[in-house]
């Protein structure tokens, strides 16, 4: 009794869809028949597809409205013709009675929707290789490239500094490309350092090796020294590879401002590991990350350490549409236009927009509990939300001005000069 309600037309559009997923219309028309034939779950997520598609689109956001409302019918035990008929009362907790709930066979429904979905939980830890010890354990490779908004002259740096290389061995061989050097991230807090450098994880898979501070830091004496070591030890073992320091600032501190001298040996330790000179580092790349960066130890950023500097701005208006567009995608949509909200967010984060999505669900959420009717995002709820959230940037490149203006210029911040210089700061 269990098996799948089967019906020509809907497999066929099903086989249609696989071979054109990115076609919004005919997965809008599949949603359609699926919720016809009582088939919620299973038309649900066709909406959800759609909608991540192309979050602006009418249709599909109606679907999923009309999913929502006939939210509680019954999935993959029920045969077509048994279904709740879709003209179910528009109302999510209240319409289900407790029958309703122990009936409903989440297994089965899930099951059902597994080829559109992914699995509730993962482990992607590859637990069984046995170079890299567990303290500095391989990025999550959940973030890809493509879920960066935006950055585009940062992922054309990151692409050339180390997964252009790491890609094509043979083309390295043919320009004598070594494998090895470094590069600093910077910019203000909120505007995707971290993020764009988990992607580049997600993009290398295991050859990414992530360093937490907290992993490094020890206070007896000589530990933190040990620590470095076996890091560095740890990515020549597993090269070719990426070493990421996030807030590089606090691991690799000016040595003249540490009065304690276990952090400034510490220093020391990372300057000789980052100069290779105990083990030659031979395909291990070091990326890392900061928003004060003229707190990191300036021979740091001598050749053949982090010698690179790449600038991370507030993203530009396409940039902050394509952030919108990555933070909505997932949630169920009316109407928006992205164009407009990123004319009006200027100076505003990545994570400010993340930030105003979220508060933006959670009035449509709090809206449609207090209803009992699901109701989807539209532009008002974000209107409402970008009002209340400020843009967080403007105090980091209040600073920057100061160093920029005050301090000696040798090149280092050349591009940040450039950019105050530009937007008259
Ligand atoms: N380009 C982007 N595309 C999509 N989301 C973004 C983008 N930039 C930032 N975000 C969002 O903002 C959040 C914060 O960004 P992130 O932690 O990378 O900032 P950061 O530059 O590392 O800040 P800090 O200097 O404070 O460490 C991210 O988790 C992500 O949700
Ligand atoms: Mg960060």
């Amino acid at each position: 009794m269990d098996h799948e309600p089967t019906d020509p037309v809907i497999d066929a559009l099903r086989r249609a869809v696989a071979s054109a997923p990115h076609d919004v219309a005919l997965r809008v028309h599949l949603g359609r028949l699926l919720l016809d034939a009582g088939r919620t779950a299973e038309a649900t997520a066709e909406a959800a597809a759609a909608l991540a598609a192309e979050p602006t689109d009418t249709a599909a956001g109606t679907l999923m409205l009309d999913t929502l409302r006939s939210g509680s019918a019954p999935v993959s035990s029920a045969t077509p013709s048994s279904a709740t008929p879709s003209s179910a009362p528009p109302s999510i907790a209240p319409a289900e009675t407790a029958d309703d709930r122990t009936s409903f066979d989440w297994h089965a429904a899930e099951q059902e929707v597994e080829h559109l979905v992914g699995p509730a939980f993962v482990d992607d830890l590859d637990d069984d290789d046995p170079d890299l010890p567990s303290a500095f354990s391989v990025e999550d490779p959940g973030t890809r490239f493509a879920d960066v908004g935006g950055m585009e002259h940062v992922k054309q740096r990151l692409n050339a500094a180390f997964l252009a290389p790491l890609a094509n061995p043979e083309l390295r061989a043919l320009y004598g490309k070594s494998l090895r050097g470094g590069l600093l991230l910077y910019g203000p807090p909120g505007c995707g350092k971290t993020f764009i450098a988990r992607a580049v994880a997600g993009e290398l898979g295991a050859r990414f090796l992530s360093v937490a501070i907290t992993d490094v830091l020890d206070p007896y004496i000589g530990a933190s020294e040990r620590n470095i070591q076996a890091v560095f030890e740890a990515a020549r073992a597993a090269a070719p590879c990426v070493v990421f320091f996030d807030e590089v600032d606090a691991l690799g501190q000016r040595r003249s401002q540490t009065r304690s001298s276990h952090v400034r040996g510490m220093v020391n330790q990372l300057l000789t590991e980052l100069d290779g000179i105990s083990g030659g580092n031979e395909g291990v790349f070091v990326l890392a990350a900061t928003n004060q960066p003229w707190d990191v130890e300036p021979a740091m950023r001598r050749p053949g350490r982090l010698d690179r500097t790449v600038l991370v701005l507030p993203p530009d208006a396409p940039a902050r549409e394509a952030v919108f567009r990555t933070h909505l995608r997932d949630r169920p949509l009316e109407g928006v236009d992205v164009g407009v909200l990123a004319k009006r967010t200027e100076g505003f984060s990545g994570a400010d927009i993340a930030y105003v999505c979220e508060v933006a669900a959670e009035r449509a959420l709090m809206d449609s509990v207090a209803s009992g009717t699901a109701r989807l995002i539209g532009m008002p709820d974000l209107l409402d939300a970008l009002a209340e959230v400020r843009p967080s940037t403007r105090s980091w490149l209040e600073t920057a001005r100061n160093v920029v203006l005050f301090g000696e210029d040798d090149g280092t911040y050349a591009d940040l000069r450039a950019y105050l210089k530009k937007s008259k700061r």
